[in-house]
């Protein structure tokens, strides 16, 4: 999220008429496989012996390619059959319907006088933004239906509704937007860090955008990664010296933690700003505990160039990078980190120029890399985008918009949210959480969490790149799901 830039530059979901709308869900199982559709007109014997014959070297081709690219599971030890149907119970297909209907929401008439004369109509996403329509509500569902890992009782163990309020184990408000989770190896539990935004959302001046002043990072912590307990604000605004860095004033977005093997660090790297998004900075805490405190050590621009969304990202073998949006937001930068992951080394790759991307998650699965991005709209959610690699620095290729389910409007704004993190799931080959965030701009500590499966197999959508008729990535897929929970099995421990 870097609301200081506005120029909408992700495609727009399709303007509707406004009005009040319900929505209805239906289920349907979808066994993820290829749907060959084929439209015979009054076929020739001969053309179709060759459509026959056609078909079945594809499908010898297909069952090749499955066995190259699910050989591994054999080796794993766990049956592939409970693993594909535990995967089946991931990637159901679930559909939403708006019923539109004619009569205005309840939105107050001298509200769009001011805003106004607005002829044209309000798109759903201008609705969604705006907290006195009742398509607002909707999709930030009253505190009444809050998921409660304490009171919610047995019926509600371990189900995700992605866009209700999620309390911690105090019975609170979770507040770790724009965050991610790390799993300490050591304690054997998860840590979940993310933006405290719980302060009054305002404008610095007129033309600012929607801001709250820096609370600190919040860390939570989990076994089941459902309930968590509240761990508390592990690096903490400034609320005197107006020189520093985490002063209220300023801004502090989107902390990631990794562990350093060598040095024994908790390590966060963090985006850092000041109120006019000018300074596009990233700053660097450190911490002997997963939970804190955490010593604020410096800012920079990495590489001398503007940093704003960023993620960090280790791999397997201890090395981690630092991936950022730059140059006014227009492309991304990649650049590995020193061995202490104190720093950025001089190494750094340019990707997906003028594509205007930000928000992005990076994580790898088979020895390929994955990322989802946003497109840069404010607040206001966007189109997101799966991109792969073969080497983590690139060359990054863009594979097509990774939602399934819900309906256009929701696939189109990333199920009305915006991306921070990709979870894996340890025991589950293939599977990750899809962490996002759905803001609220008109009250930004009510932001909501939208979790949802992530799983990579089958063939994506769009893919320049094919090696011997076969595309050389997988798809990413992140399914829909109004309620769901990780199935059993998802950790080996
Ligand atoms: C929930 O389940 C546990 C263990 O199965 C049981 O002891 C407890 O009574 C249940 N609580 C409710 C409210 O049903
Ligand atoms: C205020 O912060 C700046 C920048 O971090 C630092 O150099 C300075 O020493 C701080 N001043 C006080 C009084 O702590
Ligand atoms: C931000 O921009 C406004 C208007 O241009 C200006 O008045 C204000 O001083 C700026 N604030 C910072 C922190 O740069």
């Amino acid at each position: 999220s870097a609301p200081w830039i506005n120029p909408p530059c992700a495609c727009q979901p399709e303007r509707m008429s406004g009005g009040s709308m319900a929505m209805g869900a239906r289920s349907k199982h979808h066994p993820k496989s290829l749907a060959l559709r084929c439209y015979c007109y009054a076929a020739s014997h001969r053309s179709l012996t060759l459509l026959v014959w056609g078909l079945a070297a594809l499908v010898v081709l297909l069952n090749f390619h499955l066995l190259v690219t699910h050989g591994k599971d054999d080796q794993s030890g766990r049956p592939r059959e409970i693993h594909r149907a535990i995967l089946r119970e991931l990637e159901v297909v679930e559909e939403e319907r708006f019923q539109v209907t004619p009569a205005r929401s309840r939105r107050n008439p001298r509200a769009v006088r001011r805003k106004g004369e607005h002829t044209k109509p309000l798109s759903v996403v201008d609705e969604f933004l705006d907290e006195s329509s009742a398509v607002h509500d909707m999709f930030f569902p009253e505190p009444r239906t809050a998921i409660d890992p304490v009171h919610g009782g047995n019926d509600s163990m371990y189900f995700y509704h992605p866009g209700r309020v999620w309390l911690d184990t105090d019975g609170k408000p979770i507040q770790a937007h724009g965050g991610g989770v790390l799993y300490d190896e050591r304690t054997e539990t998860y840590f979940w860090y993310g933006e405290n935004k719980d302060g009054k959302t305002y404008k610095a001046h007129s033309k600012g955008a929607d801001r709250v002043d820096i609370v600190g990072v919040s860390c939570y912590s989990s076994k089941d990664l459902w309930a968590w307990k509240n761990e508390g604000v592990v690096l903490r605004g400034e609320k005197k010296n107006v020189t520093h860095d985490l002063h209220v004033s300023n801004v502090l977005e989107r902390p990631k933690v990794i562990y350093n093997d060598r040095t024994g660090k908790y390590v966060m790297w963090m985006h850092i700003d000041d109120a006019n998004y000018t300074k596009a900075s990233v700053g660097v805490a450190v911490s002997d505990s997963p939970t804190g405190p955490f010593s604020y050590l410096y800012s920079k621009r990495p590489h001398d160039c503007e940093s704003r969304d960023m993620t960090i990202f280790k791999d397997d073998n201890g090395k981690a990078y630092l991936i950022y949006s730059s140059e006014d937001n227009s492309e991304l930068h990649i650049g590995q980190l020193t061995d202490d992951y104190l720093d950025v080394t001089d190494d750094m790759r340019r990707f997906l120029i003028a594509q205007h991307r930000e928000a992005p998650s990076l994580f790898k699965f088979d020895g390929t890399y994955y990322m989802i991005t946003s497109g840069c709209t404010g607040w206001a959610p966007n189109t997101a985008l799966a991109h792969a690699a073969t080497s983590v620095m690139g060359p990054w290729e863009t594979l097509g918009s990774p939602c399934v389910g819900g309906n256009d409007i929701f696939r189109s704004t990333t199920f009305f949210s915006q991306s921070t993190f990709v979870l894996p799931l340890r025991g589950l080959r293939g599977s990750f959480i899809f962490m996002a965030d759905r803001w609220n701009p008109s009250d930004l500590r009510d932001s909501r969490y939208v979790w949802l499966p992530l799983t990579v197999g089958g063939v994506p959508d769009e893919a320049a790149d094919y090696s011997f008729m076969f595309p050389l990535w997988s798809r990413v897929s992140i399914y829909w799901h109004r309620r769901w929970r990780l199935p059993e099995g998802w950790t080996d421990s």
